[in-house]
């Protein structure tokens, strides 16, 4: 017999959740360096942000043939039950949740529509000096293309807080509530306390992901002419 204290071991994140995360990581993380310092930002600036592309529109389409957890309709939960949820991880008791809880399924909404705006403002400016354009760089009028490079650099900052409370929660919940959410985002993996039954989660075939995933950069590179 199973006791209300023991754990199992159970699947939570599929592998393309997890590299479609620390492929964000490491482009979002390098954008900002790129964009703030200058570091590389001629050579590589420009082709990281296009990647970053095409991994959100691997995410939003992931979001309905992946992995039950991975949807994003769903995340968008009753703003109640989100604070609730916060209040409950003030007083360190928060429930286990088999996905993003009802919080978290918020903050990755602001998170995805706040890059994906970056990504796409990118394609629209150049620089002061015009060494480096986006692709669709003097499509709009100039006015417009000023505003967005305006909107490109506060949406960095903007991006920048997102990112500095988004690791802080995760250690919060580590240190408050004793929920570690890094390791299972690493190894997919998370202990699930017995007391309850774990909710069903549907996985998708990891081959689904890996043509998708061609999908998507074929798509995008054809859209801004990587292949010309
Ligand atoms: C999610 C993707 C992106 C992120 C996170 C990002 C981030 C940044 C950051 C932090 C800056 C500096 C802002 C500042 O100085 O206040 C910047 C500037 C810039 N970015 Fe991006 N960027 C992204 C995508 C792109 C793309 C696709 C392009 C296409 C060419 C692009 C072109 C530029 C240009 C032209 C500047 C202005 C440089 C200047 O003012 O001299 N970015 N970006
Ligand atoms: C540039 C930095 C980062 C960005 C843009 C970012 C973005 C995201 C996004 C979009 C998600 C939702 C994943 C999905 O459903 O597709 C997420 C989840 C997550 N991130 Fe990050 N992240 C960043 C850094 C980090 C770091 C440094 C850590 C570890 C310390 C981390 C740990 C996690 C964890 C554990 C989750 C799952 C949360 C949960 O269980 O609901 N992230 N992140």
């Amino acid at each position: 017999m199973t006791s209300s204290k023991s754990k199992s071991d159970i699947r939570i994140w599929d592998i393309w959740i997890r590299l479609f995360h620390w492929l964000l990581v490491v482009s979002i993380g390098f954008l900002l360096i790129s964009g703030e310092t200058g570091f590389l930002f001629f050579d590589w600036h420009r082709s990281v942000g296009e990647f970053v592309l095409a991994l959100l529109l691997f995410r939003l389409v992931w979001g309905f043939i992946g992995s039950s957890n991975a949807g994003l309709v769903g995340l968008i939960a009753n703003p109640l039950k989100a604070f609730s949820h916060l209040a409950q991880l003030l007083r360190g008791t928060v429930a286990q949740t088999r996905g993003h809880n009802a919080a978290g399924g918020w903050a990755v909404i602001v998170m995805l529509l706040a890059i994906s705006f970056q990504a796409i403002s990118g394609l629209f400016i150049a620089d002061e000096d015009e060494l480096i354009e986006g692709y669709f760089y003097g499509e709009l009028s100039s006015g417009t293309s000023e505003r967005l490079l305006e909107l490109h650099h506060l949406n960095a900052e903007f991006i920048m807080v997102l990112v500095a409370i988004h690791v802080a929660m995760i250690f919060f919940y580590l240190l408050r509530a004793g929920h570690n959410l890094i390791k299972p985002m690493i190894t997919g993996r998370m202990q699930w306390h017995d007391a309850e039954q774990p909710p069903t989660v549907k996985f998708t075939n990891p081959v689904v992901g890996l043509v998708l995933i061609c999908i998507c950069v074929g798509v995008i590179g054809l859209v801004i002419g990587w292949f010309a």
